[in-house]
């Protein structure tokens, strides 16, 4: 069972770019629909648009001196006491320190329906492939890339005048109400792992 159970589930979000499934996460911390609240924000940019939107939010915000050492991200989620490490555009794939640091207690959101499209670029990708659905998977982090556990997923149409970014957006939309109902199950308890199977509880 994943879960601490305790009032609000502490999050830890790591981003790299401009953070949209981050603002709404903390908004539906904010508006109640979370048991959840974000502790902590870690980017391994710089410039990521997102540093700025969580400081901006009064949530603590650090940008990673070296983005390669995984120790600095677990001090950082260790010291703001992070339950369930949240990755939400964050480029970069998760190591053996932190995946045992946090044992099924990282999850990532990614534009496409795993196990089709892992990786990059992957709303350009299932254009060209002609699929006529795609969607949005929210799973479990283990080390490989996008093949954890799937938590919950959102179809949606691919259609014939679509392009790369119309694609993107319809995905998107549906990226920021899975990515909260996920994270609702696990604050909930909810969720049991029974081999690659997420089970609703
Ligand atoms: C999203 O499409 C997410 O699925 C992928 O990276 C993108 C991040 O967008 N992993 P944003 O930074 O949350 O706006």
């Amino acid at each position: 069972m994943i879960g601490k159970g305790s009032a609000l589930l502490n999050l830890g979000i790591l981003v790299s770019g401009r953070g949209s499934n981050m603002d709404a996460i903390v908004a539906n911390c904010a508006n109640g629909s979370l048991s959840a609240q974000v502790a902590v924000v870690i980017s391994d940019n710089p410039d990521a648009l997102a540093l700025t939107k969580a400081r901006e939010a009064g949530i603590p915000a650090f940008c990673l001196k070296n983005p390669r050492d995984e120790g600095e991200v677990i001090a950082l989620l260790d010291k703001h006491g992070v339950e369930l490490v949240c990755l939400a555009g964050y480029m970069r794939l998760i190591k053996q320190d932190l995946l045992q640091a946090y044992p099924m207690r990282i999850i990532n959101i990614h534009p496409s329906l795993l196990p089709a499209f892992p990786g990059l670029n992957v709303q350009a990708r299932a254009i060209e492939a002609g699929v006529k659905f795609s969607g949005a998977t929210v799973h479990f982090v283990d080390a490989g890339m996008d093949t954890g556990p799937i938590i919950c997923q959102a179809v949606v149409p691919v259609l014939d005048e679509d392009t790369c970014d119309s694609l993107s957006a319809r995905i998107l939309e549906q990226e920021h109400v899975i990515y909260s109902q996920a994270i609702e199950k696990i604050a909930q308890k909810r969720l049991r792992v029974v081999g690659r199977r997420v089970i609703s509880l």
